[in-house]
């Protein structure tokens, strides 16, 4: 049976092929290729009226937040991403551009989320069109199940991106798992850390494990951490409460 494409992906794939974009045989036209696509999402989300279904606006990381991510995975020089939270792919292609704005070789950029169909999988088609199906892998499952098989196949990561669910208990689980996907040193970018499910959850980690805050230099609702440079467990007798 044909895959049925969203008439957004549709709109989105015959734009670039017009611009003659399309095609990518080489890192040059990869990354113009992502900055087109990431450059049109909103202008075609207002004209499918994708509010509609999915509310764009308010799911998607805005671009300037987009800019940041991608400016900070950048001055990491991370080429391996765990990201939580497709919807309509604006964070997935910030973080594609950043990975690849080196070479797209050896990037790599795992995205977990089960609810794509209910984005009419708007942000695959988006990951596929600007060319970054072949550094991508989308893991249909709830990040709380995948991530803890991830450490057990000894997976890991230069850097996260957390924007999946917003639940207390589901941050706080993604952050414990996270905490050895992503390597001793590197960096845990999240959004909404202004919501207190989400604020507290990570507050814990900063508390009591020795994640540190990594400055921002623009305003942005997005919040990174470093992690500690070696792996150790809190000594329990140590516990800080913690909350926002
Ligand atoms: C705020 S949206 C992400 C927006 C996205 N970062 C962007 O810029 O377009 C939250 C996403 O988390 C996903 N999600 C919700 N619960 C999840 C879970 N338990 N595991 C993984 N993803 C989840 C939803 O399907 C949704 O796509």
């Amino acid at each position: 049976m044909p895959r049925r494409v969203s008439p957004f992906a549709a709109a989105l794939g015959s734009l670039l092929r017009k611009s003659n974009t399309f095609a990518v045989s080489n890192d040059e036209e990869l990354l113009a290729n992502i900055q087109t696509v990431r450059r049109r999402l909103p202008e075609l989300a207002a004209k499918w009226n994708i509010t509609a279904y999915g509310d764009f606006e308010r799911v998607s990381l805005s671009e300037h937040d987009s800019d940041v991510l991608r400016d900070l995975l950048r001055a990491e020089g991370a080429r391996t991403v765990i990201e939580i939270g497709l919807a309509y792919g604006s964070s997935a292609l910030a973080i594609g551009e950043a990975i690849s704005s080196k070479g797209s070789q050896g990037a790599n950029h795992l995205i977990i989320d089960p609810y794509q169909h209910l984005f009419e999988n708007v942000g695959w088609e988006a990951i596929t069109t600007a060319g970054l199906g072949s550094l991508c892998t989308l893991v249909n499952e709830r990040s709380q199940l995948a991530l803890p098989r991830l450490v057990t196949e000894g997976f890991q990561v230069d850097a996260a991106f957390v924007d999946g669910s917003h639940i207390f208990h589901n941050v706080f689980v993604d952050l414990c798992f996270l905490r050895e996907l992503v390597r001793p040193g590197g960096l845990i970018i999240l959004d909404d850390c202004q919501w207190p499910s989400v604020g507290t959850a990570v507050n814990y980690y900063e508390l009591n494990t020795g994640w540190t805050s990594e400055p921002i230099s623009q305003p942005s609702r997005l919040r990174a951490f470093r992690l500690p440079v070696s792996l150790g467990e809190p000594k329990f007798e140590m516990f800080q409460p913690f909350q926002i």
